[in-house]
């Protein structure tokens, strides 16, 4: 590789590429997340449509791919990418991603890095980052992959080439397995690398999906963003709808709708911010005359849930507590939703940097949280009490080894059938795999990795 000095002046950085860069330089330099940074920054910069979605493509893709860039990128280098300077590295990944993932034009690609990298104080790198994505061009997208993944077989082979650590890929291997669906690894980390299609609730007794526009796919109270901001929906912006992925959607319901609603039932929402599930129950609630209790740890997210509930006339009350002290209150409640605060493992394909900041000891920490909010939860169910354990994860540890242990805690609570449950609430058949949990795909059922498993207190034995 050679580097060679730019032959023109530099070019003029078009505002998305500024912004994908800053998203990309805020996220590795202050652990920024790029979904609540990208926002603000489109929404300050007044972009139009098409350049927020240029800038959305271009941060969400190169942080989704990174790890796929990064092992092309230490070829053409061929030095530790750790060496590099930061600011460089970053629009390295940049430039890669407009030649190896999206086809821009070259030197538009190649020039714009190149005047990111100077106009962010790295002036002396400017020939060295023309001269690496300049060989970058000289060969196709496929000979790069052939040459990046040579030598690589099995699981390392997918992990490299789909962008996503080792650890995630064998966790993912093992959950397919367990479900049915071994030879959909693929499918499910290729889903992963995709923008998901923005969905929409319609909150029952607020609106309905045809209000708000398109059916959904799988949920019965599922609407279709028609593109752009989902704010500037009317419905939306009103309250009564909200974004709010199908998979989420279905958990909620899984729970309001797994047996007709007794007046005056309570519920709880146990880990409720930001609220997306709150306000399905408080809205399925509202309608069967029950009463829901939100519970969140942390203030700000708790005030997250009373602005998701504003719109109703009698907003569920919302409290601040750990839940693992729910019992104090010496309340006990029909149904319960733990949705419990996980790896997020299911929804990566949202948060796109968030695969490369996990790591595998954070399951312990979680999984102990998990278990022992489960035991709280259980310690209120009232008698013939619900409970919808949620995790948008579906890594063993955090679903079907959290359930094992609560029922072995609790010889007297029942693992309900919540394939057969769902099956009565969604608009398709979901093609659930084996067992009395359900575990959505973003392959299969185009939303998050949802895991929901009711759970039962019988009053006396079934
Ligand atoms: C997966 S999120 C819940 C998402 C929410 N159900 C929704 O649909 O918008 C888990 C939540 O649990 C909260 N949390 C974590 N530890 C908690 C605890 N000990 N007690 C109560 N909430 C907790 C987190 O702050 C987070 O808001």
């Amino acid at each position: 590789m050679s580097a060679q000095r730019p032959r023109t002046g530099p070019a003029r950085i078009q505002p998305a590429r500024r912004i994908a860069y800053e998203v990309l330089r805020a996220v590795h330099e202050s652990d920024a997340y790029a979904n609540l940074l990208l926002p603000a920054k489109l929404a300050e910069a007044q972009l139009s449509e098409a350049d927020a979605g240029l800038a959305t493509e271009l941060s969400y893709g190169t942080l989704r791919r990174q790890g796929y860039y990064d092992r092309v990128l230490s070829l053409v280098t061929g030095r530790p990418l750790v060496k590099l300077d930061p600011e460089v590295l970053d629009a390295l990944r940049l430039g890669a991603h407009q030649l190896l993932g999206m086809r821009v034009a070259a030197h538009a690609a190649v020039d714009e890095s190149v005047a990111l990298v100077a106009a962010n104080g790295k002036r002396s790198a400017t020939g060295f980052v023309n001269g690496v994505l300049r060989t970058l061009t000289r060969s196709t997208p496929e000979e790069w992959r052939e040459r990046a993944m040579a030598g690589l077989a099995g699981d390392q082979l997918l992990a490299s080439e789909e962008s996503h650590p080792l650890w995630i890929v064998e966790a993912f291997r093992e959950a397919l397995d367990a479900d049915g669906r071994s030879g959909e690894l693929r499918d499910l980390l290729e889903a992963d690398n995709l923008a998901p299609r923005v969905s929409l609730v319609a909150l029952p007794g607020l609106s309905t999906p045809e209000q708000v526009g398109e059916l959904g796919s799988v949920s019965p109270i599922a609407a279709r963003s028609a593109g752009g901001d989902p704010a500037s929906n009317p419905v939306v912006a009103s309250g009564r709808a909200r974004v709010q992925d199908e998979g989420s959607q279905l958990a909620a319901l899984a729970l309001s709708r797994a047996r007709p609603i007794r007046a005056g039932e309570s519920w709880l929402d146990l880990c409720s911010g930001p609220g997306g599930k709150a306000a399905v129950l408080a809205a399925e609630a509202a309608i069967g005359g029950a009463t829901l209790l939100a519970n969140e740890v942390i203030p700000a997210r708790a005030q997250l849930v009373r602005n998701a509930l504003a719109a109703f006339a009698d907003p569920p009350e919302v409290v601040v507590n750990d839940g693992r002290a729910v019992a104090s209150s010496g309340e006990l409640f029909d149904r319960i939703l733990l949705d419990a605060p996980c790896t997020g493992l299911g929804a990566l394909r949202r948060r796109p940097e968030a695969r490369w900041r996990k790591q595998p000891s954070d399951l312990e920490e979680l999984g102990l949280l998990q278990a022992e909010l489960l035991d709280a939860a259980v310690s209120v169910m009232a008698p013939d009490g619900l409970l919808a354990y949620v995790t948008c994860s579906p890594h063993r540890a955090e679903t079907r080894d959290a359930i094992a242990g609560v029922l072995a805690r609790h010889p007297t609570l029942v693992a309900l059938d919540t394939p057969a449950v769902l099956a009565g609430i969604a608009t398709h058949s979901l093609d659930l795999g084996p067992g009395l949990h359900a575990q959505l795909w973003p392959h299969r059922h185009g939303t998050d990795a949802m895991f929901i498993q009711l759970l039962i207190r019988p009053a006396a034995p079934l």
